[in-house]
């Protein structure tokens, strides 16, 4: 079986974000319904592909799905709602960085915050030492998209053109990093010796 598309796919330039933005907006917003996120299970799945079919035009099969998650660095997780599945993300997890490749919020449910605890719960998984990123890739045409991981602290990084089999739409690259471009460059910078000695 041929591995499905994933929808979102990482990039490699730098950028700054931190993970305050995000976890300032999670604790602000009125209309916020809390959800439980937990690792998404077999007999999730009906309602998880309910979730999919309604939110793309292009959806995952079940078979792509279950392909996916069989993969070793795959990981599937879920948010419920008083015994619901509300949302689901699929990721992957690569040495340096997380790679999102699916992620929805059912209709009914949107502009509750839920993605944007979804959000949270990735940021939680990055660390200083480890993985500093969480990269995806979102179709230009869709805009509520870019605005929901804009809000959440990404920015586009590169354009993907023609990326898509089933259409010749670009693809954007966002990416949200835990990294200061000033912590990236400041390893690079001449030592200034003489201060470093004022100093000492
Ligand atoms: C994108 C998506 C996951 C957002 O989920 P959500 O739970 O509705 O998002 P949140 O409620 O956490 O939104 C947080 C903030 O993001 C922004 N945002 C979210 N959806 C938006 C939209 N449709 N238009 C403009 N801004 C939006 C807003 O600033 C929002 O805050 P506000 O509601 O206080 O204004 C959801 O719309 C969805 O499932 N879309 C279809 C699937 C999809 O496109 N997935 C991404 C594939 S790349």
């Amino acid at each position: 079986m041929v591995r499905p598309l994933p929808r979102l796919v990482g990039a490699s330039h730098n950028d700054s974000h931190g993970k305050e933005a995000i976890v300032s907006w999670i604790q602000s917003p009125q209309q916020a319904l809390k959800v439980q996120i937990r690792w998404l299970i077999r007999r999730d799945m009906p309602e998880v592909l309910d979730i999919e079919r309604q939110s793309f035009e292009f959806a995952w099969t079940e078979e792509d799905f279950l392909c996916c998650l069989r993969q070793r660095n795959c990981i599937g997780m879920v948010a419920e709602y008083n015994h619901r599945i509300v949302g689901f993300m699929i990721y992957e997890l690569h040495k340096a960085k997380l790679h999102v490749l699916n992620f929805a919020v059912d209709p009914e449910f949107r502009r509750q915050a839920i993605g944007a605890q979804m959000i949270e719960k990735l940021v939680d998984k990055l660390s200083q030492q480890r993985r500093q990123e969480i990269v995806l890739e979102v179709r230009e045409s869709n805009l509520s998209a870019q605005l929901f991981f804009k809000k959440m602290g990404f920015k586009a990084v590169l354009v993907l053109r023609s990326h898509y089999d089933d259409t010749d739409e670009d693809a954007y690259v966002m990416r949200l990093t835990l990294v200061d471009e000033e912590a990236i460059l400041l390893p690079f910078a001449p030592a200034n010796r003489i201060s470093e000695y004022d100093a000492a």
